[in-house]
């Protein structure tokens, strides 16, 4: 009943116009404001591809070395943040820790929350962009029982972010640059993505005029979980459950199942019907890190190559068009970077905020933009009198 369009899953809704992002899922093709990811995440860096997804342009070398600064001079949260980190259970979930500590984030800086001002949005943007990784790591740090480590604001982005998940008080610590430059990619790998779930959530939520620290930690919520960001820590539980090569074809059988719910943790898509064109450059990152690494004879990896290998030959996948997804490989370069399965999403989430804030931006500025409030098919009782509780 009613007028509305229904579209469970908005498979063929377009909820914005947006300049940022393109996607051409049957062939496999993403571009940010026009550059392909294959280059970008070649020849670019990380905060590079934050400067072009916030302002649509690609820094020219005052801008970028302008824009470096102030994101990495923007590092520091609160001292106070540290108490509120030992509200936590000591063995919460990071992302929990996410969610509630970057909302805490909207009671820390009323000083850039006023949303009409486009100076104050791009400070919020700056704060959120280099305040993540802090954040982040103090996530990590407070997972596994460690003392927080301060940002270094001459380190680049990605090598501060390492220096503060692995440095210890009591030992040297070198950040790799091997390691820095594949973090930096993963990054830029998880930047943007168009409308997906948590980024229309970060709109949604904006749409309301709503704070937008607390607008961040709505779409970290939504990442959290399987079917989005959090498919990452699920390809690598998957693949170690797995463990050796002679049991693919049993998890293969059971992903065809339909009376099974299991699926191929990072593989499918909603959009890419074709190769996730971030896999192939993850895959590329996996191998240079565990060389670097001396993992190279990771026995996951042949797991998950071997896996590949026969799904991708398999009738029922073909058939479905599902192929790797940027999570499929993820997993095992970050576990060799030093990160356990549980932070995963967070550094999703890290690298995926500028995404959100960019998007957050456009929303605003977008005279069109008014409150998102999609309709419903009402399937429920019709008109009916209220029976005293006595004559039920
Ligand atoms: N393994 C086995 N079968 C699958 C899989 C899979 N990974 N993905 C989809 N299918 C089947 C599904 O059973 C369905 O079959 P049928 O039409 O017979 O019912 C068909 O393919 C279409 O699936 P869907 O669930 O209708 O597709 P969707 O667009 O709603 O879901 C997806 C997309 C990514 C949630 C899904 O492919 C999935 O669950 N994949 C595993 C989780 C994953 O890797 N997620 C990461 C996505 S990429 C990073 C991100 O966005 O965060």
């Amino acid at each position: 009943t009613g007028m509305f369009t229904y579209d469970p899953g908005f498979t063929s809704t377009a909820s914005c116009e947006s300049k940022i992002t393109y996607i051409d899922g049957d062939e496999g093709v993403l571009l940010h404001r026009g550059y392909p990811i294959e280059q970008l995440a070649e020849k670019g860096d990380f905060l590079e591809v934050c400067y072009l997804l916030l302002y649509g342009e690609l820094p020219t070398a005052a801008q970028k070395k302008d824009f470096d600064y102030r994101v990495t001079h923007h590092t520091m949260v609160h001292e106070q943040m540290s108490k509120f980190f030992s509200g936590y259970r000591r063995d919460a979930h990071p992302m929990a820790v996410m969610v509630g500590t970057v909302g805490a984030l909207s009671a820390f800086y009323h000083d850039s929350t006023d949303i009409t001002d486009p100076h104050q949005r791009m400070v919020a943007s700056l704060r959120m962009i280099a305040k993540m990784p802090t954040i982040a790591a103090m996530a990590f740090k407070y997972h596994i029982g460690q003392p927080f480590v301060y940002p270094k604001n001459d380190l680049d982005y990605a090598s501060n972010f390492l220096r503060m998940c692995f440095a210890v008080p009591c030992e040297e610590y070198k950040v790799n640059p091997v390691l820095a430059r594949a973090m930096d990619r993963i990054f830029i790998l998880h930047a943007d993505h168009e409308q997906n779930a948590s980024t229309s959530t970060v709109r949604l939520a904006g749409s309301s005029g709503a704070n937008p620290f607390a607008c961040i930690a709505a779409g970290i919520a939504c990442l959290w979980g399987p079917a989005h960001g959090g498919a990452n820590e699920a390809a690598l539980n998957m693949l170690m459950e797995i463990g050796s090569v002679d049991r693919i074809p049993e998890y293969i059988a059971r992903a065809k199942d339909k009376n099974d719910p299991f699926r191929l943790m990072g593989f499918g898509h909603r959009v890419y019907k074709n190769y996730d064109p971030r896999a192939k450059i993850m895959q590329q990152t996996m191998y240079e890190v565990l060389e670097a690494t001396g993992h190279s004879d990771d026995p996951l990896m042949q797991v998950a190559l071997e896996l590949e290998r026969i799904a991708l030959s398999d009738e029922y996948f073909k058939e479905k068009k599902l192929y790797p997804n940027v999570d499929f490989y993820s997993g095992i370069t970050l576990r060799a970077l030093g990160f356990p399965t549980t932070m995963f999403t967070v550094l999703f989430a890290l690298a995926r905020t500028v995404g959100w804030i960019a998007q957050w931006n456009e929303m605003i500025e977008d005279p069109q933009q008014r409150i998102g409030r999609p309709r419903q098919l009402y399937t429920g009782a019709p008109k009916r009198d209220y029976v005293a509780v006595s004559k039920r």
